[in-house]
């Protein structure tokens, strides 16, 4: 039997079409179906090294990426490797959101096998679209025997789920892993692992939530920013909202504005969950604030909202 790798389309630039001939921006994301996108690209099949399967589960623009978007996306990706003749997974994705899936997906899935994001910084109607060359990268990835976990590739580097994030709203290459640098490359169809070795797939943390994702409401969690003149308000009215957790981006190694930090205390004893990310792009913070709160693990402030989602949804069981 015919190995697989499985594509599966959500929408995205990748997707996105422009009536404006040759134009970059100014374009509609998730307009083409995944089926048309892989029709379109030579030598996609032989990347495969075996036949392509294309399946839809969305087409959206990723800055509206939905609950029940997200089970289904990782309720099919958990089927799909399940199937013991499917080698890897490709997802194609909006540019915006990528970092958040990514990081849902490797919380949830037990990925022995490659599950690949993807993406574009151009429409595929533009005069020379990134969309193609990505597609084709990540389907060399996805077939790749020694890769495994949840990895995204644009611009022919590759990156993991953790620490990968969108950098920049323009450049083709926008994505980065900070401090720890690419995973590896995609040269030529040829993957490249840095370091010499393929990464190891992290233990999925949430793994037992896959089934009942979709089934309900997630919990909400809200992320507030730390700055100047923070007054707490904010904080104060998603608690009396019902919210069950706060995210807080701090500045630097942790601080908070005094203000933010008394609300902030306030909503953990109302029986909200913060959790404390930096602000800074880079780094990690080193525990050198007070107890009082629980921090991010290191993870950014949007990812952190994701993995305390999953806390609270874990605990709601
Ligand atoms: C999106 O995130 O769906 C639109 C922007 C992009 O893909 O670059």
């Amino acid at each position: 039997m015919q190995r697989k790798i499985v594509v599966l389309g959500t929408g995205g630039t990748i997707a996105g079409r422009s009536d404006v001939a040759g134009a970059n921006v100014g374009y509609t994301a998730g307009q083409i179906g995944v089926e048309q996108l892989l029709a379109a690209i030579p030598g996609l099949q032989r990347a495969a090294g075996g036949s392509l399967v294309a399946e839809q589960i969305a087409q959206i623009d990723s800055k509206d990426m939905d609950f029940d978007v997200w089970a289904r996306l990782a309720q099919r990706c958990a089927a799909h490797l399940a199937d013991p003749l499917v080698a890897g997974i490709v997802i194609t994705h909006g540019t915006d959101t990528l970092e958040e899936t990514a990081w849902l997906l490797a919380n949830v899935l037990d990925a022995a096998k490659p599950v690949v994001l993807t993406c574009a910084m151009r429409p595929a109607t533009a005069l020379v679209p990134d969309g193609p060359q990505n597609l084709l990268d990540a389907v060399a990835l996805a077939a790749e025997p020694t890769a495994r976990g949840v990895l995204m590739v644009a611009a022919g580097v590759v990156h993991g789920a953790r620490e990968v994030a969108k950098v920049h709203p323009l450049r083709l290459d926008a994505f980065d892993s900070g401090d720890t640098g690419p995973l590896g490359w995609v040269e030529a169809g040829q993957v490249r692992w840095a370091h010499g070795r393929a990464p190891q797939a992290a233990q999925p943390r949430h793994a037992g939530l896959l089934p009942v994702l979709g089934r309900g409401p997630w919990p909400r969690v809200e992320i507030v920013l730390s700055h100047a003149g923070s007054d707490g308000l904010l904080v104060d009215w998603l608690v009396q909202g019902g919210v069950g957790g706060i995210v807080v981006a701090a500045t630097g190694n942790g601080t908070l504005h005094q203000a933010l930090e008394a609300a902030l205390a306030r909503a953990v004893a109302a029986g909200v969950a913060v959790r404390v990310a930096s602000r800074c792009p880079q780094g990690r913070m080193l525990d050198l604030h007070a107890a009082a709160w629980q921090d991010a693990d290191g993870l950014s402030p949007v990812k952190a909202r994701v993995s305390l989602m999953l806390e609270l949804l874990s605990v709601g069981r």
